[in-house]
């Protein structure tokens, strides 16, 4: 039963974290759920910093049909950000600032739309909320491409980004086999998953069987063997006369170092990466002379809504709507998770688990998901990620191109002093 609440207490939604195809789908789920229960809703601009800064949108201004158009826009409508708020203990104002924002807005449910980063955070706000004698429910709500979230059978934006890369691993394949007599012999794709290779393992859609492409997949659960990665191209472009590699963006040397370290750090001390491919292709060029052609789809391959995956748009829709059934039936410091029911027909259905399982778990890909030469997926990988990719979800066009919404963004007027003070 939903517990009860007063007509003036509101529901915050925010994102974080690198956005996704279907992130949007996920707020149009929160929003169009929470209409339906008379719950006004607002989201903070910026994730948590808007929470912070109290840049809070009005979301009832937005029409219907702008909030529906959500399901097939991608980015992140009211902005994201990578900020970790740290300890209680180590900065207590932070958090008082948010319960200060919480209480001048009268906001009773924080859903924070994220990944494993994102849920630590939703889980300190349900402990600051304890800690603080505010009644606040705070809901995890999954969104990753990386696929990495603990507990979750897989993660709202991974089967879109799964799509887009097995697709253009199959069509990139078809280009490259078409000259390589002549021309380009080897191509090598870099895709996202800064420690777990689940978008690297999707690209082994795009084929099945010895010759297939990719031919090569490097994850970054193995460490990268040099000697091994040119004599299995070598092998390959010599039997098959080409070669596709799928690399992961966080692959490592065995000293554990990333070989494609960008230099940068984000706010939670990540390594900036983005690389592997140029440093892939001078090996090949340098070591075995081979013509090669790289692509590092980078942001292309999570924004693609185009080739959106229609059972991800749909997760992604339901989960938002899920963290709304949660947050008002009293759950605190939970996440909707996607609970896998069956392979072949697939079926899932959503369950509430508790964050404190999710917050800063990594899962990676299983051992059973790699094949045993190291550079290829197994039939058990397969039968898990199939159903991840299907479906179209096509958004309209018009004169050639996505009609994608821009929401109106209404601020709510500020009631407080400025954050940071001074
Ligand atoms: O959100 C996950 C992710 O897409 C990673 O795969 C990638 O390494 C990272 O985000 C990029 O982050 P940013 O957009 O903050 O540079």
């Amino acid at each position: 039963m939903p517990t009860r609440h007063a007509t003036s207490d509101r529901l915050l939604y925010a994102q974080s974290g690198g956005v996704t195809a279907v992130i949007n789908a996920t707020a149009a789920g929160v929003i169009e759920a929470a209409r339906a229960r008379g719950v006004p809703v607002y989201a903070a601009r910026n994730g948590i910093l808007g929470a912070l800064r109290e840049e809070l949108i009005d979301t009832r201004k937005e029409t219907r049909a702008a909030v529906a158009a959500l399901r097939h826009t991608p980015g992140g409508a009211f902005g994201s950000c990578r900020y970790k708020l740290k300890s209680l203990e180590a900065n207590r104002a932070e958090y008082e600032r948010l319960i200060e924002v919480f209480r001048a807005h009268d906001i009773r449910w924080f859903l924070y739309n994220g990944g494993n980063d994102s849920a630590d955070t939703a889980l300190k706000i349900s402990q600051l909320g304890k800690a603080m004698k505010y009644d606040i429910r705070c809901i995890g709500v999954p969104k990753t491409v990386d696929n990495d979230l603990a507990v979750t059978d897989c993660c709202p934006g991974f089967g879109s980004v799964a799509k887009y890369t097995a697709v253009s691993t199959l069509e990139a394949s078809l280009d490259v086999a078409s000259m390589a007599s002549t021309s380009t012999k080897v191509f090598i794709l870099e895709v996202m998953g800064r420690h777990a290779g689940w978008i690297a393992a999707a690209a082994g859609l795009a084929g099945d069987g010895a010759d297939a492409p990719p031919h090569l997949i490097l994850f970054p659960e193995n460490v990268f063997d040099e000697a091994a990665f040119l004599a299995k191209v070598k092998a390959t472009v010599e039997r098959v006369g080409w070669c596709t590699v799928v690399a992961s963006e966080g692959i490592r040397n065995a000293a554990g170092q990333f070989l494609a370290d960008a230099g940068t750090r984000d706010a939670f001390g990540h390594v900036q990466l983005g690389g592997v491919a140029p440093t892939l292709a001078e090996l090949v060029k340098g070591k075995l002379g081979y013509k090669v052609h790289w692509a590092l789809p980078d942001y292309l391959q999570r924004s693609a809504r185009h080739l959106a995956s229609r059972v991800d748009a749909e997760q992604a829709y339901a989960v938002g709507k899920a963290a709304v059934d949660c947050a008002l039936a009293g759950m605190n410091a939970v996440m909707p998770a996607i609970v896998r029911t069956s392979d072949a027909p697939y079926r899932w259905k959503i369950e509430p688990a508790p964050l404190a399982k999710i917050a800063n778990h990594e899962k990676k890909l299983p051992k059973g998901f790699i094949r045993k030469d190291g550079f290829g997926i197994t039939a058990a990988a397969r039968r898990y990620l199939a159903p991840l990719i299907a479906g179209e979800s096509a958004p309209p066009t018009k004169n050639g191109l996505p009609v994608y919404v821009q929401l109106k963004n209404v601020a709510v007027a500020k009631k407080l002093a400025p954050w940071p003070p001074g």
